[in-house]
């Protein structure tokens, strides 16, 4: 801005020195004033493309950004704020770091762009030719994804004002006049701020099996009062009549601060549903708040005509997974710590999208595979963690991992007074809990990965080919 100012005055000054002399130097000056303040400045047909690629995704309507950025006037207001939060690099949010590994819908701006919306906005945040402003690209309704083809509304809940942390189960029932294909189930949280995970699952019924009609009946349990609860199909009224149990999906949406639902080249993922299904909303975790609010989550449904090939396959390391995290992960007060935590893949692999989940603690993640061949294979890697954007980060193409390779996982946790985001004022110690309800205040360390067993080819699939 200081630039500007400069520059701002430097030209006037020159341009009253040439008016009190002579007519030739009053045109040499106006053309040496008017060259050296000819640094063009870019108008908003430059930027535009920029914003909506980059920020419009989310700064727009039922969207997690705080304002619309959408239209000119929208950008145009928050000039300033844009600059600083761009040029910071707070914006957008994308804590991958993208010189190690790039994931589909990147979001990050390069030092041009970066340069481009500040000379904008320090020149005065021009509109320029409004007629060749590229127009608002057409994002779906109420989805990160697409327009859905059905919404499924899930009951809504009253989180009380009481300051304490909510773990709730739903059961959302939902019936089809035939069966269908599903290609992609997105969960959107009602209350962006308060719900911080969902982990759903679907239950299909056989059309030949009668149930009772309890399985229409949504329901909400209150899991912190009742944690014990048994979470079989009969408790849940989930059972059929003969006492068997329905077919269980697991992961068909899930959920954390930032993250987004996917959708995969046909033939990928997707499931067979029936007539009567329900979506199992096994936890739900409110933070807590003094203030009553409430929650209308929904989940958008996408059908196919396709039968699913390839259902994707769900693994993880670490917390709940299937290695062992070394040293278990208590972490002192007072001190950085570092945990790992190592698996080896019995199969090639096609690692379609992953997850890493770490929460209050994390400072930095990463992961990648050595191959039996030595070779080593980069998976992701999060200098800086950032528990408000859990991204689910899917590869251009599947990488493949070859079976005998082990895939090794380094987290790095916080726990002195130097995190901003410690809870505990002054630390104590933070460990993963075993069984019980998973606080944002407990630690986590985990890598999620949803995969296919490899088939020949499957290294030139363009993950990005999905709609
Ligand atoms: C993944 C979603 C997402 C993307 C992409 C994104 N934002 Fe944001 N933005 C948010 C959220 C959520 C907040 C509120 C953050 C908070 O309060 O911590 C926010 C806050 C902001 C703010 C307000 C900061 C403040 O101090 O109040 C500005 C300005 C902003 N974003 C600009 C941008 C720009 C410019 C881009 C693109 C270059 C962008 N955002 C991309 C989600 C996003």
């Amino acid at each position: 801005m200081d630039a500007l100012s400069n520059k701002d005055y430097y030209c006037k000054k020159h341009f009253c020195f040439g008016m009190t002399h002579t007519l030739i130097s009053t045109i040499a000056i106006l053309i040496l004033g008017l060259s050296s303040c000819s640094k063009r400045v870019p108008t908003f047909v430059e930027v535009a493309p920029i914003i909506y690629k980059n920020c419009s995704g989310c700064h727009r309507p039922g969207q997690a950004g705080t304002m619309s950025l959408l239209t000119y006037s929208d950008c145009k207001k928050y000039a300033h704020t844009i600059l600083y939060t761009t040029q910071s690099r707070f914006m957008p949010p994308w804590p991958a770091d993208h010189n190690y590994v790039h994931f589909i819908d990147e979001k990050y701006l390069t030092e041009e762009e970066i340069k481009i919306i500040a000379d904008w906005a320090e020149g005065g945040a021009p509109m320029g030719d409004s007629a060749a402003i590229p127009p608002v690209p057409d994002f779906p309704k109420g989805s990160e994804l697409a327009n859905p083809d059905m919404v499924i509304a899930c009951p809504p809940f009253k989180i009380k004002g009481d300051n304490r942390e909510k773990f709730i189960m739903v059961k959302v029932p939902f019936e089809l006049p035939n069966d269908t294909f599903i290609r992609s189930i997105e969960f959107v949280p009602g209350n962006k701020k308060l719900l911080h995970h969902m982990n759903g699952h679907m239950i299909v019924f056989d059309n030949n099996k009668s149930s009772k009609d309890l399985y229409r009946q949504p329901f909400i349990i209150d899991r912190d009062t009742a944690y014990e609860i048994s979470e079989s199909a009969h408790n849940l009224n989930l059972l059929y009549d003969d006492g068997t149990t329905p077919l269980f999906i697991g992961s068909v949406a899930n959920y954390l601060p930032g993250s987004s639902g996917i959708i995969y080249p046909e033939n990928i993922g997707g499931y067979t549903a029936h007539k009567r299904n329900a979506l199992l909303l096994r936890d739900i975790h409110y933070g807590a708040t003094t203030v009553e609010q409430w929650d209308s989550s929904y989940f958008n449904i996408f059908f196919t005509d396709k039968k699913p090939l390839r259902p994707t396959r769900e693994i993880q390391l670490g917390t709940l997974g299937i290695s062992p995290i070394v040293p278990p992960l208590v972490i002192p007060p007072g001190k950085i710590s570092t945990y790992k935590t190592n698996a080896v893949v019995p199969v090639d692999i096609s690692l379609l999208t992953i997850n890493p989940h770490m929460h209050l603690l994390g400072k930095s993640f990463w992961a990648y595979a050595i191959a039996p061949n030595g070779d080593s294979i980069r998976i992701v890697k999060i200098p800086k963690w950032d528990f408000r954007w859990q991204y689910n980060y899917t590869y251009p193409k599947p990488l493949i991992i070859p079976a005998g390779s082990t895939i090794y996982v380094e987290g790095v946790f916080d726990n002195t007074d130097k995190n901003p985001n410690n809870p505990f004022f002054p630390p104590r110690t933070v460990r993963e809990p075993i069984g019980g309800n998973m606080k944002t205040t407990d630690e986590m360390f985990q890598l999620i990965m949803t995969y296919l067993p490899y088939k020949k080819g499957d290294e030139n699939i363009d993950l990005a080919k999905n709609k």
